[in-house]
């Protein structure tokens, strides 16, 4: 070997280097197509990549390539993770605390949120959306195309049937149960798509989106699909695949989860083959815990959808992208459904200042580079008037009279419903929802195991890390952890604003016109 010069070889990879780095300004810091997919009440034991007996090929090839987000938090139900999604905002301070938006009340997510479409649009991005809104509609000022999506498809409430698209709900004010279309292209009453299942006509107008989507232009595409939210309905092909589950509503749900995954699957096939993909960042996400009583399925967590438990909140989601500086990888660091909009802002180059302070952070280097993330903390919510509508049975609400069992705080009223993650602490007080362990049908010799809590206990303390499925309680080991976080429940207490929960207005009735819509 000579003395001196470096090696032939070093010097040809040297030369190979710097012919392949891109040349300035040749459009590789292009902002990259933002392409999001939420699905609805998916959970934690309902995709391959997490063991279950469900197929998702499509999905398991993604996280396989992608980064896996394995700490990654929704909120427990609808509105509230949507809402987070797309103002980066707790719901403690957008009023938002309590349930869902019922179809007839006069609410939406309030009007002086910059929500993360009009951030993406202010910055030159072409902004879509299919799917699900249920962030209010009583006014027009609410929907989706006055909230920065350039477009939009899909249907304004929380369910409705996967074929006929109508939404029954009962008016309570006029005692009568009201069934009207909710379906929309744009702004009209789209009446073109009886019979036609929703997830198919979801994929094939992004699809179609993609295909006349000019590359140069960057692209934010909102999907949030109505599978696999019950209704149970599905076309009688994806069932076969599922003849081992013989409960019903988990084979029903089954045959949902693999349609959903050929649909993603589509999605990805439509940004590849019409250039998009390799300037593309995807991110794959449930909007909260899976719902035991409609077929899906959070096993080993425990609880599930509408219950603060990790079964309604640790959510299934990844990142795909060729972007991506590490692949294939799980991330284990503390992530957010509030985390999203600083983070693809930011990947946008859009600037936030148009929005009210951010809860949520930028999360990027943590997904792409492994860094840790800058989340310590994540405020899970605090209701005060939380109402569990299907309690397991043995694990009611508490009664009002009963007395919390660890002496009152100054700090934090224990009875309330609320809950806050520390580092890998997380306390839970008042009635967090169904505390079973409930597992998936088909597994053979588990059974249900029921809250071992006594029904007036309204404080746990569990070390998420060691103990994912919250079986230890450890509120009596580590008194001083329970009192600094019963003082950061106070803190967001404090710095709440009230709970919007309007009544009912009658006048939400779509009789007249067929469709439920704006009223106001
Ligand atoms: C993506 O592919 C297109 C077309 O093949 C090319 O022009 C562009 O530079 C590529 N972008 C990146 C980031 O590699
Ligand atoms: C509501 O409607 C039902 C049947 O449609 C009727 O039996 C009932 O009396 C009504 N209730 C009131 C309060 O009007
Ligand atoms: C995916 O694309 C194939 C081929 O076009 C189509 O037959 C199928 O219905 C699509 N799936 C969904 C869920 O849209």
């Amino acid at each position: 070997m000579g003395r001196g010069a470096p090696p032939l070889p070093l010097l040809l990879l040297l030369l190979l280097l710097l012919l392949l780095r891109p040349a300035p300004g040749a459009g590789a810091e292009r902002p990259p197509h933002l392409v999001f997919v939420l699905a609805d009440d998916l959970g934690w034991n309902d995709v391959g990549f997490h063991g279950s007996s469900i197929r998702t090929p499509h999905l398991d090839a993604l996280a396989a390539g992608g980064v896996l987000l394995d700490n990654y938090y929704t909120q427990p139900l609808c509105t509230p993770s949507r809402s987070q999604l797309l103002s980066g905002r707790y719901q403690i301070h957008t009023g938002l605390q309590h349930e869902i938006i019922w179809p007839c009340q006069p609410s939406c997510l309030p009007l002086e949120e910059k929500l993360l479409p009009q951030l993406l649009k202010d910055a030159g991005y072409a902004t879509h959306m299919v799917g699900k809104w249920h962030l209010g509609m009583y006014r027009k000022e609410c929907l989706p195309t006055r909230r920065g999506f350039d477009t939009y498809f899909g249907y304004l409430l929380g369910s409705e049937d996967y074929y006929s698209h109508e939404r029954c709900t009962p008016i309570h004010a006029l005692n009568v149960t009201r069934c009207a279309l909710d379906f929309r292209d744009g702004e009209e009453v789209a009446t073109g798509y009886k019979n036609m299942y929703s997830t198919n006509v979801f994929t094939e107008r992004a699809t179609a989106l993609i295909a006349d989507h000019p590359p140069q232009k960057p692209l934010f595409l909102y999907l949030a699909l109505q599978a696999v939210h019950e209704p149970l309905q599905v076309p009688e092909e994806y069932l076969k695949p599922y003849d081992f589950i013989h409960d019903k509503k988990r084979q029903h749900y089954a045959g949902m989860v693999s349609l959903m995954d050929e649909a993603v699957g589509n999605v990805t096939a439509a940004l590849r083959s019409h250039g998009l993909w390799n300037n593309t960042v995807l991110i794959f996400s449930t909007d909260n815990g899976g719902q035991t009583l409609a077929g899906g399925n959070n096993w080993p967590l425990r609880g599930r959808k509408w219950s603060l438990w990790e079964g309604g909140v640790r959510g299934v989601g990844f990142v795909a992208s060729p972007l991506l500086k590490r692949k294939g990888v799980k991330s284990r660091e503390l992530l957010h459904i509030s985390d999203w909009l600083p983070t693809l802002a930011r990947l946008a180059g859009a600037h936030t200042g148009g929005t009210k302070p951010l809860d949520g952070f930028d999360v990027w280097d943590t997904i792409s580079e492994g860094r840790p993330s800058p989340r310590i903390e994540l405020l899970h919510n605090i209701d005060p008037y939380f109402v569990d509508y299907s309690p397991c049975p043995g694990n009611s609400a508490i009664p009002a009279q009963a007395k919390p069992s660890l002496p009152a705080s100054p700090a934090f009223n224990t009875s309330i419903h609320a809950a806050i993650r520390h580092g890998s602490w997380k306390l839970l007080t008042g009635y967090p929802g169904c505390g079973y362990w409930i597992p998936p049908p088909s597994l053979h010799g588990a059974t249900e195991v029921p809250s071992p809590d006594p029904p007036n206990k309204t404080l746990w303390l569990f070390n998420i890390e060691w103990d994912p499925e919250e079986r230890h309680d450890l509120s009596q080991e580590y008194p001083h952890i329970v009192a600094k976080l019963l003082e950061r429940l106070g803190f967001y207490q404090k710095h709440s604003v009230p709970v919007f929960f309007p009544a009912e207005d009658p006048r939400c009735d779509p009789k007249a016109t067929g469709a439920w819509g704006p009223w106001l």
